[in-house]
């Protein structure tokens, strides 16, 4: 269990990822494999018709995982609104410990919710409803980025900037979503200051999602182009995956004259968004992706998924931490001073490198070229530059890196290393040979920042 977050602690989870809330998918089905595989499944409230129905999926849910699962509830704002009241009520009575909710004007929900202590995870896409939010007193903010499936809000902040923003403005702890599908991603967000991550679309593609196969093929194929933004002209953008219904929408939201919903209403029915997964026509209908559809390249188990993710942001934290590089190698001698034969040690990233005696030298990837080109670490930030050198008798190296800086090596054998050692302790030595090596690495000490490589004497 190498993450332990807020999140997990809070929840009681073993794995700090959320799958979010989903019209359509979010059944016991996969919400009990979410939660079976460490993370945290959601029921999505509104995928039942009514309240009793979600009570039942409740109880459904309960008999496949003994682990924690949330519900989700939704608020849109649509005419004939469903009581969500009584949906958070069948959460209370049924014992959930964490809702999510999202949308407009979750106010008395939460109220209602937190009442009797449920944890609250309220998805927003700016910060200024994530501070609201704070205000009604949730727990925890899943932030939303522009990349995300389904309402992405009027802003199009990406989660780049909206979770450093969340990092540096909210009080509150928060998880990130939109865009998320690896472990590389899971390591980005707790680095960005999240305390894990929420997924849609990723867990959308796997096993147990109950959606129709060829949706999940579907997925597999497309890439991050393939989805697009509609209903923008009504200040409520949706990212959709994009096909013949999302084209037919946003040309009645090009052209209308009128801009009634009415016009584009037939091209984003739920109805039919609903029987896409169903019937497994990509084109059937409008239905949620997000631009994460690009990273998605296989249909897993839950289980599979979840513990590749951990994996993954484990060795991706653990090779980040890699770069840092020990503390004095930024203020290394400029010159770096090898022994006729002499094992390299060479920046981290290139194995060791041995010099054999007639040999020039070799390339820092193990390559020995006799053409008297070989390359030299500069900073763990830069790529190895190369170095052409040319090489006078007295063993003096020089040349310019491929950054323009002037770097000089001086070759020495142990004998000469201890004249010069010797020389400079001893300032005024009368031995001109080493006088020459002393004078050219004080000359290029100004102008070359070589990396450090340690030098031992070789065979
Ligand atoms: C098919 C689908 C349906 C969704 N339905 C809902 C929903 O009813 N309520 C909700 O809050 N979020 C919904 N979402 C958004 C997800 O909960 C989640 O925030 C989003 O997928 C994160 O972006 P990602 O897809 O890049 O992971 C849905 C997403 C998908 C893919």
């Amino acid at each position: 269990m190498p993450f332990n977050t807020k999140l997990t602690r809070a929840l009681g989870i073993e794995r700090p990822i959320v799958q979010g809330g989903m019209q359509w998918v979010g059944y016991a089905e996969l919400a009990s494999a979410v939660s079976n595989a460490g993370g945290l499944g959601i029921l999505t409230a509104l995928t039942q018709p009514t309240p009793e129905d979600l009570r039942k999926e409740i109880r459904k849910c309960k008999t496949m995982t003994k682990k924690p699962f949330g519900v989700n509830i939704t608020l849109l704002p649509t005419l004939n609104a469903p009581d969500y009241g009584a949906y958070a009520q069948v959460a209370i009575d049924e014992g959930i410990k964490v809702v999510e909710t999202a949308g407009n004007s979750p106010g008395p929900v939460i109220k209602q919710l937190k009442a009797v202590g449920i944890i609250i995870l309220h998805k927003c896409t700016t910060i200024r409803h994530a501070q609201s939010a704070i205000n009604l007193g949730v727990d925890f903010l899943s932030i939303d980025g522009f990349e995300c499936a389904g309402h992405v809000g009027e802003t199009d902040i990406t989660n780049f900037i909206l979770l450093s923003r969340a990092r540096q403005s909210l009080k509150v702890p928060f998880i990130a979503s939109g865009g998320f599908a690896d472990g590389q991603g899971l390591a980005a967000a707790l680095s960005l200051g999240a305390e894990g991550i929420n997924m849609g679309t990723r867990f959308m593609c796997t096993v147990e999602a109950p959606i129709h196969l060829n949706i999940k093929e579907t997925i597999v194929k497309a890439s991050e182009n393939d989805t697009e933004l509609v209903l923008r002209r009504w200040k409520n953008t949706s990212r959709l995956f994009k096909n013949k219904a999302t084209a037919g929408a946003t040309k009645v939201e090009r052209e209308s004259t009128t801009g009634k919903f009415e016009e584009v209403a037939p091209w984003v029915s739920g109805k039919r968004g609903r029987e896409v997964f169903i019937n497994g026509d990509p084109d059937f209908g409008v239905w949620t992706a997000g631009q994460v559809i690009g990273l998605i390249h296989d249909i897993p188990t839950c289980a599979d998924l979840c513990s590749r993710i951990e994996r993954e942001a484990e060795e991706t934290i653990n090779k980040a931490a890699g770069l840092i590089s020990p503390k004095a190698s930024h203020v290394t001698p400029p010159i770096f001073i090898l022994p006729k034969s002499s094992l390299l040690i060479t920046p981290w990233w290139y194995p060791p490198l041995r010099f054999s005696p007639g040999a020039n030298y070799a390339d820092l990837t193990g390559r020995l070229v006799s053409e008297k080109t070989f390359q030299v670490g500069h900073d763990p930030t830069c790529p190895p530059t190369a170095l052409r050198h040319h090489r006078n008798t007295r063993g003096l190296a020089e040349g310019v890196a491929a950054t323009g800086a002037l770097v000089k090596a001086v070759l020495m054998d142990r004998r000469e290393q201890k004249r010069v050692q010797q020389a400079e302790s001893e300032p005024g030595s009368d031995d001109e040979d080493v006088q020459d090596i002393i004078d050219a690495k004080k000359k290029t000490e100004a102008r070359t920042y070589a990396i450090h490589h340690e030098i031992e004497e070789g065979d």
